[in-house]
């Protein structure tokens, strides 16, 4: 049976197995560690997926800013990775719907993801241009999405700035 609860240390080689075996690389892995030892990291919003107490599955949210006049702070949704033998059972949508609900009850704003349309859609993410949100990277604008949450309001646009530690991936 699928569970999903907030990442401990003793889960932190787990994750980042699942990762490297998710993306096929380092990068994720390593961009994890940087956040957990940064400013930007919400422990709350380290959640893993397991199945009889073997974790299959990470997602991680954590701060990035709004730049526009002055800098708001809102919630990027990177990295997600579901080990590949568990891939399309419905365990990236469920951790995706977790850390969604677990923002949405901490009172954050908006949630930003670089990822595939078709995936995020179903979360309601459009593009962020409709929200006219800039992604600091050029990409489609199809790929670059934003999801409000309760508490969203107008202001919240600008260009997106992501930390430091995002350079290497
Ligand atoms: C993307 C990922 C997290 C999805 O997790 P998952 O547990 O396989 O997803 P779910 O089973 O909940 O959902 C499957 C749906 O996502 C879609 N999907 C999965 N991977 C996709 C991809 N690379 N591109 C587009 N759609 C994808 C499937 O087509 C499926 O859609 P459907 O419901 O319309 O058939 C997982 O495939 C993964 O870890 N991939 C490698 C790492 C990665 O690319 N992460 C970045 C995410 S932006």
């Amino acid at each position: 049976m699928l569970n999903i609860r907030c990442e401990t240390v003793l889960d932190y080689p787990a994750i980042a197995g699942v990762n490297r075996l998710a993306f096929g690389q380092e990068n994720e892995a390593n961009l994890i560690d940087k956040i957990r030892f940064s400013d930007r990291y919400i422990p709350e919003l380290s959640l893993i997926a397991e199945i009889n107490n073997v974790i299959v599955g990470h997602i991680l949210f954590s701060y990035i800013d709004i730049v526009n006049t002055g800098t708001l702070q809102v919630i990027g949704l990177a990295p997600l990775a579901v080990h590949p033998q568990f891939q399309r059972q419905g365990i990236g949508t469920a951790l995706v719907e977790a850390g969604l609900k677990i923002a949405d009850e901490r009172g954050e704003v908006l949630v930003i993801v670089l990822g595939h349309p078709h995936f995020y859609n179903r979360f309601g993410f459009q593009p962020s241009v409709i929200y006219q949100i800039e992604s600091p990277f050029p990409v489609p604008d199809d790929v670059f999405m934003v999801k409000p949450l309760k508490n969203y309001q107008p202001k919240y646009t600008g260009k997106v700035v992501y930390p430091a530690t995002f350079a290497d991936v």
